[in-house]
């Protein structure tokens, strides 16, 4: 009996940012610090923070929108709709049902939070349902509006976050398309890189809120960073080893964008040569499970991304979370497809 394969392609991509560019100088009036620091220690110049009436969903619904309009699918022919958040717009519903709401979609839709592995964790959810046969077009979004659970007393971790979404849509192939996954915790290190407060175990209440234990707590920068760069590159080369695969048929790395050293990092322990890790915080900083769509979408229509390359995404963050993606790319750029 012979048994196809079926495979899960990305055909297409999409982001959104908020218009509000916030630089390293914001700070400098808030917290003990200076744009030559943040440049120099993350590689992050400026950042965006959603204005009024933006949310994550909002973000989440213009990303997706791009993504389908640019291979002219319509919102009511996608399946299934998985929205990769650690700000969602509300404890309850799921901010996936405002997205699907606002798109005018009727499928299942459902929130995953791996924090800045989202993206990754959304990938390999998504491709399975596709794979299995229980879905023909998934949305993955990552999405997340950090401005407003930061700590804008705390200079060790107010400088990092930004805000912002990025979708691709999964759809059926028979070559191609996401090879395989994996997906790592470990939840005896939660405490690092937490939001203390605000959820049921520590409900929000004025003297919460006033010490900011309903925002972004990190117990130790360095501790996470080293931390990430060994889970990444070894999420990458376990990937790449079970594939019957080497560092050298990787063509791009399209790494959460944290921190530009971690990146470099990450790239030197796989001894993959730094023009092949692509580098985007420069201007939107760390956008949890958003940053690799982002940084995905703009690869793609940079035409850094062509059919046929070899990708590898990988992502670390609270929980502590990571994991990586192996995908060969299928989709040509967006140009192409309105030819
Ligand atoms: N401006 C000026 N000085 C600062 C700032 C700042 N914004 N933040 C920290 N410092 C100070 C520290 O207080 C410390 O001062 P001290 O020596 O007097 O104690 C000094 O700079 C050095 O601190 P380190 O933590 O050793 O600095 P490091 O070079 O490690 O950079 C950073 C800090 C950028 C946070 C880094 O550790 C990092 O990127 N860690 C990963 C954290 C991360 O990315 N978290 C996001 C979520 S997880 C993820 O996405 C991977």
């Amino acid at each position: 009996m012979v048994v196809e394969r079926r495979l899960a392609a990305i055909t297409s991509v999409g982001s959104a940012l908020p218009e509000r560019v916030v630089p390293n100088s914001f700070f400098e009036d808030l917290v003990d610090t200076s744009d030559g620091w943040i440049q120099e220690r993350t590689g992050i110049k400026a950042r965006r923070f959603a204005g009024e009436g933006e949310t994550t969903a909002t973000l989440a619904a213009q990303a997706a929108s791009h993504a389908l309009e640019a291979v002219g699918v319509s919102p009511a022919a996608v399946d299934l709709l998985i929205v990769a958040t650690c700000t969602p717009d509300r404890p309850l519903p799921a901010t996936a049902a405002f997205v699907q709401q606002r798109m005018g979609m009727s499928c299942p839709a459902f929130d995953l939070n791996a924090a800045c592995a989202g993206f990754i964790y959304g990938l390999s959810v998504g491709s399975s349902f596709v794979m299995a046969g229980n879905a023909d077009r998934v949305l993955v979004v990552g999405a997340e509006v950090l401005s407003r659970v930061i700590n804008l007393t705390d200079r060790t971790t107010c400088v990092l976050f930004g805000d912002g979404a990025g979708a691709v849509l999964l759809e059926p192939a028979a070559d191609g398309g996401v090879i395989d996954s994996v997906l790592a915790l470990d939840g005896g290190q939660s405490e690092l890189l937490t939001i203390p407060a605000g959820g049921v175990e520590e409900p929000a209440t004025p003297e919460s809120v006033a010490t900011h234990r309903h925002e972004i707590h990190m117990a130790d920068g360095r501790s996470v960073f080293r931390r990430a760069v060994v889970g990444m590159a070894n999420a990458c080369a376990g990937l790449l080893e079970k594939a019957g695969l080497t560092k050298d048929d990787v063509d791009i790395v399209i790494p959460h964008q944290a921190n530009a050293r971690i990146i470099a990092a990450v790239g030197d322990r796989l001894g993959i040569p730094r023009e092949r890790v692509f580098v985007d915080m420069e201007e939107v900083g760390n956008t949890s499970a958003a940053s690799i769509p982002i940084a995905m979408d703009r690869a793609w229509r940079d035409g850094r991304l062509k059919p046929g390359d070899l990708v590898l995404t990988t992502a670390f963050g609270a929980g502590l979370a990571w994991g990586a993606n192996l995908i060969r790319w299928t989709a040509p750029g967006p140009d192409a497809l309105h030819d």
